[in-house]
């Protein structure tokens, strides 16, 4: 085990964590998105998705996270976060593990994400914690917004 990955503190994301969360999404890049990563869409997210997100703390550093939610089949994962600081301990591995150990005690088959093309970062961390993507399949989508 990686030193931090180990010595971090992991529990279930809360709204008070919801500033911090948000500056680590700036500064990895993610785009935030109107409706859904706004306070009240990530509020609306933890309720209905208890226990499947989780942050990771360095002291009161908040360093990790992910957020994690279900349809009642499939599990789905989405902005995991590490700070550029804390990279490369272990720490995404430990927070994905809790996740998925989450997922398992739902009875959901299979979980997915998706990465953003010529993410080589992501990919290689995905890949080498076992996930692999699902050439059979084409993602289609349709989006709500104006
Ligand atoms: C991807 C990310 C979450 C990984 O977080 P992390 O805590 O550094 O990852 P871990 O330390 O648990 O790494 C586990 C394994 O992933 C691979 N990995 C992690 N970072 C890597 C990098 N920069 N280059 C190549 N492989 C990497 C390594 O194989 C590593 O295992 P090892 O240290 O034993 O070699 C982090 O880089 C990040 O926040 N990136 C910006 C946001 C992002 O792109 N998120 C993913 C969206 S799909």
């Amino acid at each position: 085990m990686h030193p931090a990955g180990g010595s971090c503190r992991y529990r279930n994301m809360d709204m008070s964590d919801y500033d911090a969360v948000l500056d680590l999404w700036r500064v990895s890049g993610f785009t935030i998105r109107p409706l859904t990563d706004t306070r009240e869409g990530i509020e609306r997210l933890l309720v209905r998705n208890p226990g499947l997100s989780i942050v990771a703390l360095d002291g009161e550093l908040l360093v990790g996270c992910a957020l994690g939610s279900h349809d009642g089949r499939r599990g789905f994962l989405q902005h995991v976060a590490v700070s550029p600081a804390s990279r490369g301990l272990g720490i995404a591995t430990k927070i994905v593990d809790i996740c998925l150990e989450r997922f398992r005690a739902l009875n959901l088959g299979w979980v997915h994400l998706d990465v953003v093309e010529g993410n080589d970062v992501a990919m290689s961390f995905w890949q080498r914690i076992g996930w692999g993507p699902r050439d059979e399949l084409t993602r289609l989508s349709f989006c709500l917004l104006d």
